[in-house]
C-alpha cells in the first residue's frame, strides 16, 4: 500500500534503523530494507506468526530482526535489542489478504471456517466466544461503532436468537445469518457481512486499544528528528492518529496536512488502497 509515499515521507537512508511494525506480507519491509542494508537495521515485527514466516521466507537475510509481538510493545523490543532511538517507523495497519483468504484464520464470510478472527491466535479470545458471551447490547455496539453497521441491532437480535438454538461457531452461519437480516445495499456488490465481518475483527483483536498505546510509546521510541508514517483504513483509526499527531505537538510536527491516499492506478490494481490513508509525523529535533 502507497509504497512510493511510503519511501517518500519516512526517507530511510543506508545505515538508518527502522521498524516496519506490521510486517504482514513483506512488502514494504523489503522496499526498507533495500535503502538499508547492509550496514542499516530493519526490525520487522508482527503479532502473526504465520504472516512474519512468511516474510521471513520472502526476506530471507539473516541481519533483519524479526520479532512476533504486538507493536504496543515497542519499546520492550527495542530494549531487547539494546537500541535506544530509531529513524524511522511504518504501522500499515488492519490485516493482510493471506489472512483474509485462509479459511482457517476464520476472516472470511466467502469461505467456511472456524470463527477465529485472532491476528495472534496464541492469545486472546475467538470470535465465536465474543458471539457467544457478549449481551444483545454489546453486539450491536460493536457492529455499530467499528463495523458502521446501520442494522447492528437487527443483526444481534438475530445473533442472541440463534445462539440460543445452537452455537454460533463458524464463519458461514454467522455470515448466513448476517444475510438473512442485513438487505443488499442496492447497485453495490458488497456482501451484507461486510461490516459485521470488520465490527468483530476489530474487537476480538482490540485494534483501537493496540493503536491508542502505541500512540503514547511511539514518542519515546524515535530519535529527534526520526519520522513515523501509519496508514488506516477506518475512520475511528485515522481520527486516533490524527488526535496523537496534533495533540501530540510538544514532541511532534504533522508533516501531512491532509492524509496521502493511493493514486487512481494502485487503486485499480487494489481496490482495497481506497480507504487507505496515510499521516505521517516527525520527532522535534533537540
Ligand atoms: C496491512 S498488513 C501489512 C502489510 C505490509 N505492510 C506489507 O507490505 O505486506 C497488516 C499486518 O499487521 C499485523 N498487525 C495488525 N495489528 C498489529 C499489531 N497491533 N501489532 C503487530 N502486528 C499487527 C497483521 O497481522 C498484518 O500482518
Amino acid at each position: 500500500m502507497l509504497p512510493n509515499e511510503v519511501l517518500h515521507w519516512l526517507d530511510p537512508k543506508p545505515g538508518q534503523v527502522v521498524v516496519d511494525a506490521t510486517v504482514g506480507g513483506g512488502g514494504h519491509a523489503a522496499l526498507l530494507w533495500d535503502r538499508l542494508r547492509p550496514e542499516g537495521t530493519l526490525i520487522a515485527l508482527d503479532q502473526d506468526p504465520a504472516m512474519l514466516a512468511n516474510a521471513q521466507k520472502r526476506l530471507p537475510d539473516p541481519r533483519i530482526n524479526w520479532r512476533q509481538r504486538n507493536f504496543e510493545d515497542l519499546p520492550s523490543v527495542l530494549d531487547e535489542l539494546k537500541i535506544t532511538a530509531v529513524d524511522a517507523i511504518l504501522a500499515d495497519l488492519g490485516f493482510c489478504s493471506d489472512q483474509m483468504s485462509d479459511a482457517t484464520r476464520g476472516f472470511s464470510f466467502h469461505n467456511d471456517g472456524p470463527l477465529d478472527m485472532r491476528l495472534d491466535p496464541t492469545s486472546g479470545e475467538p470470535a465465536s466466544n465474543l458471539i457467544r458471551r457478549l449481551s444483545e447490547k454489546e453486539l450491536a455496539d460493536i457492529f455499530y461503532l467499528y463495523g458502521e453497521e446501520r442494522h447492528s441491532r437487527r443483526v444481534a437480535r438475530r445473533i442472541v436468537e440463534a445462539r440460543q438454538k445452537t452455537p454460533i461457531a463458524t464463519t458461514g452461519h454467522l455470515a448466513d445469518l448476517v444475510r438473512s437480516c442485513v438487505p443488499r445495499s442496492k447497485g453495490h456488490s458488497i456482501d451484507p457481512a461486510t461490516r459485521v465481518f470488520q465490527g468483530l475483527r476489530i474487537a476480538v483483536n482490540d485494534e483501537l486499544g493496540a493503536l491508542e498505546r502505541f500512540l503514547q510509546v511511539v514518542s519515546e521510541c524515535l530519535r529527534p528528528g526520526g519520522r513515523i508514517a501509519i496508514i488506516s483504513f477506518h475512520s475511528l483509526e485515522d481520527r486516533l492518529v490524527k488526535q496523537a499527531f496534533r495533540k501530540g505537538t510538544e514532541w511532534c510536527k504533522e508533516l501531512t496536512r491532509k492524509p496521502v491516499q493511493a493514486s487512481d492506478a494502485e487503486v485499480r490494481d487494489n481496490p482495497r488502497a481506497r480507504s487507505a490513508k496515510m499521516r505521517v509525523a516527525q520527532k522535534h529535533p533537540v
